[in-house]
């Protein structure tokens, strides 16, 4: 039998989402009003078990949404020398709300992440060969990292998580400072290589379908194909800004820079590209979503 064992797909949608303060848990709500779905914050913290089942209680949902986690600030650096606290939150937290929904029948869709992988000699770099689902996490450079690849693994007991694998997050807001064309336009130097990445203009509104569809396992939550930091900054000076100019360094002087290593990888996204079709390929996708809408805002101010 599958899940949920409540049979919530009989039950009017009623979303309980944690991560009401942060970028993805913030646009999820605003998708909710505009779908008409009722929804409500979580206000427990994840690893209070005691405070998840009051908001369980308290709201009845048909769905649980984990949008809430930490991941550093300015970046995840800081779990580096916050190993304890980063612990608290991703790992007992992340599988204290799982075994909590679990408990009570109700499908958890966890936004978690793609950065457990990184190119190897099976996976090089321009080969358009992704990292599957079912492959094993060989990215643990970063304290980041490396627990939410132990995390992943763990939840793959729960029969009645979602795990989403979220990378490099993209939006039409480019005044946020949390997304990655703001960062990589504000960065002194920035390196140049493909990787595989999620709009979330697109694919925040593709896992409100999946919830519908009760949909569990895991989903590498990316768009297919990949594109490099050239190339979108690229695509922002035609788009955006004409008189962008920005520096790369290499993989070697970015480390001298930064405390831990990032991942970069491709993620194969054709399990999700399968269930939906009509999912844009990572280029088109910041075209049609992420370019497109700024360039009419921007000629509308002139
Ligand atoms: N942004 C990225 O680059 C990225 C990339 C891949 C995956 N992800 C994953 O996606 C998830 C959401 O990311 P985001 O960028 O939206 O994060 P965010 O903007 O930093 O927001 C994090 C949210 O989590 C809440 N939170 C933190 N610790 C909590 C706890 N112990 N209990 C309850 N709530 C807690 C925060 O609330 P308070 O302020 O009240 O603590 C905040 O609302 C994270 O798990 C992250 O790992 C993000």
């Amino acid at each position: 039998m599958g899940f949920p064992a409540n049979g919530s797909a009989d039950k009017q949608l009623k979303f309980l989402i944690y991560g009401r303060t942060g970028w993805i848990g913030g646009l999820l709500g605003k998708l909710c009003e505009s779908q008409g779905i009722q929804y409500h914050y979580g206000s427990g913290r994840l690893e209070n078990r005691n405070s998840l089942e009051a908001d369980i209680a308290a709201v009845n949902p048909s769905h649980v949404f984990n949008a809430a986690g930490v991941t550093g600030r300015p970046n995840v650096d800081w779990c580096e020398s916050h190993k304890v606290e980063t612990i608290r939150t991703n790992v007992v937290g992340t599988l204290t709300l799982a075994d909590v929904c679990r408990e009570k029948g109700l499908i958890l869709i966890n936004y978690a992440t793609g950065c457990i992988f990184e190119y190897d000699a099976n996976h090089p770099l321009g080969s358009g060969i992704g990292f599957k689902e079912e492959d094993t996490p060989n990215f643990t450079g970063s304290f980041y990292s490396k627990t939410k690849a132990m995390v992943e693994d763990l939840l793959k007991n729960y029969e009645n998580v979602c795990t989403l694998r979220v990378r490099m997050p993209i939006s039409s807001d480019l005044s946020n400072p949390r997304n990655f064309i703001t960062k990589i336009t504000r960065y002194e130097k920035v390196v140049n290589i493909p990787n595989s990445m999620t709009i979330l203009d697109e694919l925040l509104p593709i896992s409100i379908e999946m919830a519908k569809r009760n949909l569990t396992g895991i989903w590498n939550f990316t768009n297919p194909g990949v594109v490099s930091h050239n190339e979108i900054l690229e695509m922002y000076r035609e788009h955006i800004d004409p008189t962008f100019t920005w520096k790369n360094f290499t993989l070697e002087e970015q480390a001298k820079v930064i405390v831990a290593p990032r991942s970069n990888n491709e993620l194969d996204a054709t399990k999700l590209k399968n269930e939906f079709p009509e999912m844009l390929s990572i280029k088109d996708s910041l075209i049609k979503y992420v370019f497109e809408p700024n360039k009419k805002t921007a000629a509308l101010h002139i």
